[in-house]
């Protein structure tokens, strides 16, 4: 079978860095793409030392020029568009909606949500035509599971579980299958920015049913199957990666 070309967004830190890595293990030809051209060259000289084909392409998810120019250099370079990891999230400022502002709100929405819905049009338009295609849209625990305090993230959440399942209707029979994977709390910078300290993380931890935060190969290792042709007749679902955390 001939080797997969895999677009990852968000992909110089945490979960999107994991999954590269997990994907160029299995010999996948590999486009990151992130907004910083060092850590993103850096990236590709460690996939090139795994035996891997990778290129870098710079890309903030909420433009929509740099969003069509990534998914064209990737078929430029590599011929086609297999999988695509749409990954680049935050989770902005957190607070009850009394201290909210109009600012973060429509920042985090501007990458969580349009930086998804962005991502997904210019990779079905790529994707169309060819016999197969997956994209996996990173959700959270929180894209099904309010939190007090996260209004502008949990909305945005909700709204790229929406997103995944209506362009997964839009596909139909197409080949092109579209699912969310969801990770609870995992090892990145990004969960010691949502913890804040050493007593709100164990605290939220003891929620877990694992009683740990999952790593990022864990999050890869889920993306990377629900990628592959293993997966053939899953389209249109959310997969829990989070200890258990959406049982409780
Ligand atoms: N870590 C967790 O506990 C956790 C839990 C649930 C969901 N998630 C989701 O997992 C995904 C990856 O997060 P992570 O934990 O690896 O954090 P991270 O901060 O390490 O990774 C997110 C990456 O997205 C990039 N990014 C942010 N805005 C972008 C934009 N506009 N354009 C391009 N890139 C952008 C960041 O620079 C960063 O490299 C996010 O969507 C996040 O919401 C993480």
């Amino acid at each position: 079978m001939a080797p997969q070309v895999v677009l990852i967004t968000g992909a110089l830190t945490g979960i999107g860095r994991a999954t590269a890595v997990a994907f160029a293990k299995k010999g996948a030809k590999v486009v990151v793409s992130g907004r910083h051209d060092d850590k993103g060259q850096a990236l590709v000289s460690e996939l090139k030392t795994l035996g891997a084909e990778a290129e870098f392409v710079r890309a903030d998810v909420t433009h929509e020029d740099e969003v069509r120019n990534l998914v064209d250099q990737t078929v430029a370079r590599f011929g086609r568009l297999d999988v695509a990891v749409n990954n680049a999230g935050f989770e902005g400022e957190l607070g009850p909606i009394q201290d909210a502002t109009v600012e973060n709100f429509k920042a985090v929405h501007d990458t969580n949500v349009l930086g998804v819905f962005l991502s997904m049009k210019h990779e079905v338009r790529a994707m169309t035509g060819q016999d197969a295609g997956s994209i996996v849209n990173i959700s959270s625990t929180y894209g099904h599971k309010a939190a007090a305090g996260g209004t502008a993230y949990v909305s945005s959440k909700f709204a790229v579980e929406g997103l995944t399942k209506t362009v997964a209707l839009e596909q139909g029979n197409s080949g092109i299958r579209v699912n969310a994977v969801a990770p609870g709390l995992t090892d990145t910078e990004m969960a010691d920015r949502f913890t804040g300290s050493a007593e709100v993380n164990d605290a939220l931890v003891s929620t877990i049913p694992f009683l740990r935060r999952g790593n990022t190969e864990e999050l890869a290792n889920a993306i990377v199957f629900i990628s592959s042709s293993e997966a053939s007749y899953i389209s249109g679902t959310v997969l829990d990666v989070d200890g258990g955390m959406s049982a409780t």
